[in-house]
């Protein structure tokens, strides 16, 4: 019988070893624990180190869908098929959205749909989020005090989305 690989025990040996490690003082037997939960340790951080990478690009994603999301929202307000009383609302949620999705790319993490140029022309493409944090306050401030139907035809112009995806998102896998 192979224990852990280090030691061929059989009969009376294997009889010999097993009392022992049944009578072995306390703090070996703590030592061995720690030497375990040790190992047991550095496979999960081994584990969560590879999953990061994955972690981060779902995280911006989840951010830039809520973007989406929000969008969609005002859409549905400005074609009347939902109540306007939070259109001010969703535009707030899209300046701090927009907010959060600088933090969410920080990370120089290829993959997703991001093409590398994100991080190779960041300031670009960080002053572009930034474009975005404030084009979308001040549209926010102005349907406070105008209402929906007035700032509604400067959504399309103001909150450039398209002209970034063209530049820094892949073309959908066919
Ligand atoms: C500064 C550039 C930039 C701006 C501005 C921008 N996006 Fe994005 N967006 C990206 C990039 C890059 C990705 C790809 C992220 C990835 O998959 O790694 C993306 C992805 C997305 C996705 C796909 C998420 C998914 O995985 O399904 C949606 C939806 C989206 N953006 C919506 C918007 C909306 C709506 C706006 C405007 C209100 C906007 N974006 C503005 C750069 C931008």
């Amino acid at each position: 019988m192979r224990l852990l690989g280090r030691e061929e025990l059989t009969g009376p040996a294997l009889q010999r070893r097993a009392y022992e490690l049944e009578n072995e003082p306390r703090s070996v037997r703590l030592r061995r624990t720690a030497k375990g939960l040790a190992l047991a340790a550095l496979l999960a951080a081994s584990a969560i180190a590879a999953a990061d990478d994955q972690d981060a690009i779902d995280y911006r994603r989840h951010v830039m869908k809520t973007l989406g999301e929000q969008l969609a929202a005002i859409d549905m307000i400005l074609a009347k098929k939902a109540p306007a009383d939070s259109f001010a609302v969703h535009l707030k949620v899209i300046a701090a959205t927009a907010t959060q999705a600088k933090k969410a790319f920080e990370p120089k993490i290829q993959g997703g749909s991001s093409k590398p140029e994100v991080w190779s022309n960041w300031p670009d493409f960080a002053r572009r989020l930034d474009g975005l944090v404030a084009s979308s306050d001040e549209l926010a401030k102005a349907a406070k005090d105008a209402g929906a139907a007035a700032v509604g035809p400067k959504i399309k112009s103001t909150l450039d989305c398209e002209s970034c995806h063209k530049v820094y998102m892949l073309p959908p896998k066919p």
